[in-house]
């Protein structure tokens, strides 16, 4: 007898885990440094400021890039998310993106992005080939988004980044809120009323523990129903049936018309039944869960010029075996190595 989640994947044809879900996206980070020091991804105070990033001879070039892409979509994933550190500060990036958009298995190809370089680059993604943009933006009170983001840059700049996307032609941009009890929950509701009606969709997500440096406690997790209670209060919302299976984000729509917005609650109510997403840090290590304290090496395939087939072979054998389901046994495992940051996973 199938349980719900193997009667809902059993029309897909990829590999399937050893919990029936298929492989179906990949989240590629494509460089792990980053121009912000985002207080829970890469708080300026963990290692006095210093983190350790990789040298420029380790990153995976273009080539491998398109390689490992190539690999995964001849195993099924069809949805490619280009991640970092921050994407934007990769040389080069508009031919990457016109390599990847150019494999004929890759049905949408996005990117998750700070923002502040859209203005110079947001046309030539376009042009290179690239669907949809995810943006992060915590507040629009330029002192807490400082207090969130470590002082690198403005929300203005944010907004500017944004102002660009929509010019270069993206649509439905999808803005990502990472809320922080005491620090931004009370700009949260200013948010809501920004982006109502603007055709973007702003997410709400609650702050993961994630990685071991941001020093994270679970008081400061604001669980999501709480903004679905304080936001249907003053604009009336109504359920939206998910889009595509496994998708991070629960769906409301404002009942005027005015657009939508998401709630990513992984800590108060996890998704791993249905995640079909694998991660490759720009040093090429394969990970099966954002929490995952140990990669696959895929590089040393890549050096073979007919490594092809074993790479294949060697994706589809660690999605064979895949057993992960962090964020429905964390409370289970309390004070666990959760696993490589968050700019080296690409969120
Ligand atoms: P779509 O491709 O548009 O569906 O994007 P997405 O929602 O999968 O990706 P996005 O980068 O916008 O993810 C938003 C945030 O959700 C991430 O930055 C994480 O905080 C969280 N998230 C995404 N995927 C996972 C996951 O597999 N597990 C957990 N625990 N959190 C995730
Ligand atoms: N909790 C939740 N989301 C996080 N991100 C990074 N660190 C965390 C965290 N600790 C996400 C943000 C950002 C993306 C790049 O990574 O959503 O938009
Ligand atoms: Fe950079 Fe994104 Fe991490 Fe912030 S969350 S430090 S923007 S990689
Ligand atoms: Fe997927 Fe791991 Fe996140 Fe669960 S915790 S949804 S298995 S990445």
């Amino acid at each position: 007898m199938l349980n719900p989640s193997q009667q809902e994947f059993s029309h897909l044809g990829s590999p399937r885990d050893l919990r029936a879900r298929p492989l179906r996206d990949l989240r590629i980070s494509i460089l792990d440094r980053c121009n912000f020091r985002c207080s829970y991804c890469m708080p300026k105070e963990s290692l006095c400021g210093k983190h350790s990033f990789l040298p420029a001879d380790e990153l995976l070039s273009d080539e491998e890039i398109e390689r490992i892409v190539r690999a995964f979509t001849s195993v099924g994933a069809t949805k490619i998310r280009l991640t970092g550190g921050e994407p934007l500060l990769r040389p080069g990036l508009p031919a990457l993106v016109k390599r990847i958009a150019a494999i004929s298995g890759v049905h949408d190809l996005s990117m998750t992005t700070n923002g502040v370089l859209l203005p110079r680059l947001a046309v030539d993604l376009a042009d290179a080939g690239l669907d949809r943009i995810t943006i992060s933006l915590d507040s629009l009170d330029e002192s807490v988004f400082s207090l969130m983001t470590g002082g690198k840059a403005s929300a203005r700049q944010v907004l500017e980044g944004i102002a660009a996307a929509e010019a270069a032609g993206f649509q439905q941009l999808k803005i990502n809120c990472v809320v922080k009890r005491g620090t931004n929950d009370h700009t949260v509701m200013d948010m809501v009323r920004h982006f109502r009606g603007s055709g973007h969709v702003l997410r709400l997500i609650e702050y993961l523990d994630v990685g071991n440096s941001n020093d994270w406690q679970k008081g400061q997790v604001v669980a999501g129903h709480e903004w679905l209670r304080r936001i249907h209060h003053h604009w009336p919302l109504k359920p939206l049936k998910y889009q595509q299976i496994g998708e991070t984000a629960q769906r409301y729509a404002f009942e005027d018309g005015e657009g939508e917005i998401g709630l990513i609650n992984s800590i108060t109510q996890p998704f791993c039944g249905y995640c079909s997403r694998a991660r490759v840090t720009a040093d090429g290590l394969l990970y099966t869960c954002l929490f995952a304290s140990q990669g696959t090496a895929l590089k040393p395939l890549l050096g073979k010029a007919d490594g092809n087939t074993d790479l294949e072979a060697l994706i589809h054998k660690t999605w064979s075996n895949r057993d992960d389901r962090y964020s429905e046994t964390r409370h289970l495992v309390p004070g666990r190595d959760k696993g490589q940051e968050m700019y080296r996973m690409g969120g």
